[in-house]
């Protein structure tokens, strides 16, 4: 039997802005389970089985109901470490990385029935993506890695890196994170994750309609007073994603040309 003095103590992760209880016990993360989490492990355990080690591994449910993954050590760069994604080198990591992420999700069956959290109805069902590919659900360190899958479900690989690109460059009405070179950075990015040029076309417009579709959903969620997104809607968020999405509309032809050029 182990005693008090045998287990790990459990140590608050902090960063996230859903999931209300993340802790680390030893090596492992426990974290809130849903109706989703079986779908998402088989996904896991997919990745994982086919040699893509940007995610945590599952390791199953732990007595008290919460799910179980490794602990990746590392910094998650949002908000205070974003420098870490200043240099080309690392946007460059960051788009292999959702480049052998989706490669690595083509070859996956869902289980028969699997349940998603899906939240936000996608363009297209071809794979499963993460849908949240962001600085706050990145982990640098000797491995990059990404946490926080509980929104993995049907999309397309567009569809994820419209969001990924936004986050990642970033592509923001905010003066704080706004980047004079972020024409360049979307270029550095997608040529990293590899478009054709078809791809790229339809990406452009994909930016802001990704952008758009948050502050759709968390007005939509707020209306009805659902949580956590009604608290996230009063904090502003909807707000910041409507103007991002203005933001990034008006400047379609510098993302195309630079995408193109
Ligand atoms: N597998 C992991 N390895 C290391 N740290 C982790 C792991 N999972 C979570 N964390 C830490 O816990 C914090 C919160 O985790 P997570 O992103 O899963 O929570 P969340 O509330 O769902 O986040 P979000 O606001 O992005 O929805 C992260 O910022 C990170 O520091
Ligand atoms: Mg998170």
């Amino acid at each position: 039997m182990p005693t008090p003095a045998d287990t790990p103590p459990e140590q608050p992760l902090t960063g996230g802005n859903v999931a209300a209880a993340v802790v680390r016990v030893g090596d492992t993360v426990r974290r809130p389970a849903g109706a989703w989490t079986p779908a998402v492990h088989a996904f896991l355990t997919h990745l994982h089985d086919v040699g893509f080690d940007g995610a945590p591994r599952p390791l199953g449910i732990d007595t008290t109901g919460r799910e179980v993954l490794t602990y990746l050590p590392g910094t998650v760069p949002w908000p205070d470490r974003f420098d870490l994604l200043g240099p080309d080198a690392a946007l460059r990591r960051v788009g292999r990385l959702v480049r052998d992420l989706h490669d690595a999700a083509a070859g996956f069956t869902p289980p028969p029935g699997a349940v998603w959290r899906r939240l936000i109805p996608p363009d297209g069902t071809d794979l499963v993506v993460h849908h949240d590919l962001a600085p706050w659900n990145l982990v640098v360190g000797d491995r990059w890695a990404f946490i926080d899958w509980d929104t993995a479900a049907p999309g397309t690989r567009l569809w994820d890196l419209a969001y990924a690109a936004k986050a990642f460059v970033p592509l923001t009405a905010d003066p704080a994170w706004q980047r004079p070179d972020a024409a360049r950075r979307l270029r550095t990015l997608v040529d990293a994750y590899g478009l054709d040029e078809r791809q790229r076309r339809t990406l452009v417009p994909l930016l802001a309609h990704r952008a758009r579709s948050m502050h759709d959903f968390l007005a939509a969620q707020a209306a009805s007073g659902a949580m956590p997104w009604t608290r996230l809607w009063n904090e502003g968020h909807g707000e910041t994603w409507r103007r991002d999405a203005a933001y990034i509309r008006a400047r379609e032809r510098q993302w195309t040309r630079a995408l193109l050029g």
